[in-house]
């Protein structure tokens, strides 16, 4: 059966010793990569990934870039602008013809692995794993209770205050999607490097973090607001 590889950041790791694996022993199978990532800066293994794209006809190369930069040329260091989501996967394959080996951050994992899987997919054929401490729950479902509120996420030292946009997986990424600069490393609650102190409003974690938290902190890459929020940033 043919084979889909669907990697969010540093998910890619693990697909990677996969697509090595199957081009080593020359498995025939056609392998399709999906590759979700924020722009070129997180891109990692582009040339050796864009070298097995070139020299393999069966494997099929599919980059994502969430916030391009200017400098990111389209059809080149990426084919589609935006996050892996069901509809690009079925704008691209017939889905019930593949299996499925999935791995990203935890709020990419909640909505795409039951989103496939409701999509027709036999569970048997959906194999998957969160990177950071926490394993994702596939009965979990995005909960619309937020809907009829907006969130209000102020940035005291930037002067940006926006709208929570439920896309974010992260208040990480809210930030960094406003221009905003924050030290970051794993992106999955770890090394504690997105430390921020909240000045007013509360969090929601969307793992536990191994990394140790200051009281009034939050670790911004495994958080969303869960009230109107002032960061220090
Ligand atoms: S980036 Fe490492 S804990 Fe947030």
């Amino acid at each position: 059966m043919p084979i889909v590889l669907i990697a969010g950041g540093i998910g890619i790791t693990p697909l990677l010793s996969i697509l090595n694996s199957l081009f080593h022993w020359a498995d025939p199978r056609e392998v399709w990569l999906f590759y979700g990532v924020r722009n070129r800066s997180e891109h990692l293994m582009k040339n050796h990934l864009e070298s097995l794209r070139d020299t393999h006809p069966g494997f099929r190369l599919q980059v994502c870039y969430s916030n391009p930069s200017k400098e990111d040329l389209p059809g080149s260091d990426y084919l589609h602008r935006g996050r892996i989501d069901l509809q690009l996967l079925q704008r691209t394959l017939d889905l019930g013809r593949y299996e499925f080996y999935v791995c990203g951050p935890p709020a990419m994992m909640e909505v795409l692995v039951p989103a496939i899987e409701e999509s027709g997919v036999a569970p048997e054929r959906i194999h998957y794993e969160s990177f950071g401490p926490a394993s994702i729950n596939k009965r979990r479902r995005p909960t619309t209770t937020a809907v009829t509120a907006v969130i209000e996420v102020r940035f005291s030292q930037s002067g940006k205050t926006v709208h929570w946009d439920s896309a974010a997986e992260s208040l990480l990424e809210l930030a960094e999607d406003q221009g905003i600069r924050v030290d970051s490393g794993c992106r999955a609650g770890s090394c504690g490097s997105c430390q921020t102190a909240i000045e007013s409003g509360a969090v929601t974690y969307q793992q536990e973090p191994d990394a140790d938290v200051q009281p009034g902190h939050c670790l911004l890459c495994i958080t969303t607001p869960a009230t109107d929020l002032t960061l220090a940033l």
